[in-house]
């Protein structure tokens, strides 16, 4: 079968509203990390959203990839910069989590919830986070709602080692209660 008629397929399947339901909470059942991802533009505004879809692709050449809704300021702005920082958000950053997921807050409130500092590529990296990737689009592939963005890690660092991170389960946000 040709990579066009499966992705025929595959559009047809994601639109239908059982197997959509049924992937909402099946996929509820996988504990993640929370992400914010942040990036800025030639005029200095910054932008930055809440994500949990976010996954290494190689660790031999850094790299990893991030899925965000294409109705989003996050998409445009990270397509229009071409570099983005993942910052994995430590139990203490709830807030921020929820102040960077809200529909149609202003970016200024937004950044307003944390400090920061530019690293590699002068996207924002947030102070007290458990880990922070900074990173240039390599790649861009659009699916459905959704585009997936490759970026290739050009700086990366783990400031708070001993701090729980936050996870998010069955539609909850909370700290990871036991480390490894
Ligand atoms: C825990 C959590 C995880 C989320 N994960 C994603 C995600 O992986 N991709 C995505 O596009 N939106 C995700 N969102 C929703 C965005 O954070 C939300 O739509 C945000 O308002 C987008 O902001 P923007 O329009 O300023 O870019 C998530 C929200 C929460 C609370």
């Amino acid at each position: 079968m040709k990579p066009e008629d499966n992705q025929q397929r595959g559009l047809a399947a994601a639109r239908s509203p059982i197997v959509s339901d049924q992937m909402r909470e099946a996929i509820a059942r996988l504990p993640t990390g929370v992400t914010v991802v942040t990036t800025v533009d030639e005029g200095r505004s910054l932008t930055g959203a809440t994500l949990s879809s976010f996954t290494q692709v190689s660790l031999e050449s850094p790299s990893v990839l991030i899925c965000v809704n294409r109705d989003s300021r996050t998409c445009d702005a990270v397509d229009r910069s071409g570099i983005f920082a993942v910052n994995v958000l430590a139990a203490s950053q709830e807030r921020v989590a929820r102040a960077f997921s809200m529909p149609g807050e202003s970016q200024d409130e937004k950044f307003a919830s944390v400090h920061w500092s530019a690293r590699k590529t002068g996207a924002p990296v947030f102070d007290g986070v458990c880990s922070w990737m900074d990173c240039v689009t390599l790649d861009r592939h659009d699916f459905g709602t959704h585009a997936v963005f490759i970026g290739a890690v050009v700086a990366a660092g783990s400031d708070t080692w001993d701090e729980a991170p936050l996870t998010y389960y069955r539609h909850r946000i909370f700290p990871l209660r036991e480390r490894a």
